[in-house]
């Protein structure tokens, strides 16, 4: 499905939210976490943990998506003068792997100083070794999987990344044991423990939600999975785009330039609410390179769809690319124009012409703290440099993985500012 109007009658079902059968290959590693569960489990979870998105939350999170991108930006110092361009994508990843570590586990992995953990690691294998699989029906027998060499390789990542994971949430419930330890103690270093997603389902899970060790370690997952490899995918079609319409770049740079007045502070809440350009120009870069391309439903129930009726058990695709690309409502879709956003153009819009965060009931529930990782990023990246990309998007070839990548990354030079 491709028409804003045939996606509409799937969004807007209160019915028909169960998961496509593509979905069972993340569950070895996901479980039944928010993105793969279904029914009443996945309807008392997103009730739990709806509020640990807060605002009020997201703004305690604000410290670390800034200092985070400050070591990123110390990192990418080392490529200026790089006139042969670099690929940005690794540096990104690390970037969005280490403020997901932090919000959602309260653990600081350092993936930008040690690429090498073997967690990090892990996460890349499992990404790209899931996706072979759904591609390859003969691999689909979980028996079969099991006796090939990458069914082997998948274990060992999810050995990795489970034991990581729950050795995290047993010594987050230790300190909670404590009581008052995680917001008032000091870790060893000195440093003012803040609290994780983890903490908070943690203590949602004391007052009644009764969240078992393994669902609290399957939504852990879920986040990590969830909440890193759709950013560095966003942050970087974003840099590619900026870095072919320099005069959009240069605009962006100027609402830096006043908000922050020549000061090199790191930004805080206040000032991210008023990169207003910024956020419209990620925006439309998630229109046009939407980070999650494609979706898949189960229908339990029959639907209408336009002039055809799809019966209970169909399996339907959601084109989210396609959509956010339709002519009837983008006059000149493959253009790039933060301006689509503007308030006026957005008000007379079809409300399902554009869905980069799915829509309806099971959207996207990390969307909020995403927008402020990538402003907070983006901000820092356009802040020290100016970015000049080495493709041109008609030379780029996607790949549709799990998310929407460029097949040989993205080259960019950086000057300083
Ligand atoms: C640019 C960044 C992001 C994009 C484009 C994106 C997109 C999406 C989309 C399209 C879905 C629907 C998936 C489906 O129906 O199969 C989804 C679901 C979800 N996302 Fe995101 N996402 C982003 C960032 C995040 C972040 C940062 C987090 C967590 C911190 C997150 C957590 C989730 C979860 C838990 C679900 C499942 C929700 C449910 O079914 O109740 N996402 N996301």
């Amino acid at each position: 499905m491709s028409d804003a109007e045939h996606v509409e009658a799937i969004f807007r079902s209160s019915v028909n939210i169960d998961k496509a059968f593509t979905y069972k290959f993340l569950e070895p590693w996901l479980g039944k976490g928010l993105l793969t569960s279904s029914g009443k489990k996945w309807h008392s979870h997103r009730k739990l943990i709806t509020p640990t998105f807060h605002f009020k939350i997201l703004e305690a999170f604000q410290e670390v998506f800034a200092e985070k991108s400050s070591i990123l930006v110390q990192k990418l110092e080392k490529e200026v003068g790089n006139t042969e361009g670099f690929d940005v994508y690794p540096y990104i990843t690390l970037c969005a792997l280490d403020i997901i570590c932090e919000t959602a586990m309260g653990t600081e992995i350092n993936a930008q100083e040690d690429s090498h953990s073997p967690y990090v690691s892990a996460i890349y294998r499992a990404s790209e070794l899931t996706l072979g699989r759904m591609l390859r029906p003969w691999l689909h027998s979980d028996f079969i999987y099991s006796l090939t060499r990458d069914g082997k390789k998948y274990k060992q990542c999810l050995n990795t990344l489970h034991s990581f994971t729950s050795k995290v949430i047993n010594e987050r419930k230790l300190s909670l044991m404590k009581k008052h330890y995680i917001e008032e103690e000091p870790d060893v270093l000195g440093k003012k423990r803040r609290k994780a997603f983890l903490d908070l389902l943690l203590e949602a899970s004391e007052e009644g939600g009764r969240l078992t060790d393994e669902e609290i370690r399957e939504e852990v997952d879920t986040f990590m999975f969830e909440g890193h490899d759709t950013t560095s995918a966003s942050l970087c079609w974003t840099l590619f785009l900026l870095g072919n319409y320099p005069q959009i770049q240069e605009r962006v740079f100027e609402e830096q330039s006043e908000i922050f007045n020549g000061s090199d502070r790191l930004p805080t809440t206040q000032d991210v609410a008023e990169m207003k350009y910024l956020e419209r120009v990620i925006k439309e870069s998630l229109r046009l390179y939407p980070s999650v391309p494609f979706i898949g439903r189960a229908l339990t129930e029959e639907v209408q769809v336009g002039e055809y009726l799809l019966p209970a058990d169909t399996h339907v695709n959601i084109q989210i690319y396609h959509v956010n690309r339709d002519p009837k409502y983008f006059p000149n879709p493959d253009e790039f124009n933060p301006d689509n956003f503007l308030p006026e153009k957005v008000q007379g819009r079809h409300p399902y012409a554009y869905v980069p965060f799915s829509a309806g009931s099971r959207n996207c529930i990390g969307q909020k703290f995403a927008l402020l990782e990538e402003k907070t990023v983006l901000s820092a990246v356009i802040r020290r440099f100016r970015v000049r990309a080495l493709d041109r998007p008609a030379d780029i070839t996607l790949v549709a993985e799990l998310v929407l990548r460029p097949l040989n990354g993205i080259r960019l030079v950086l000057e300083r500012r």
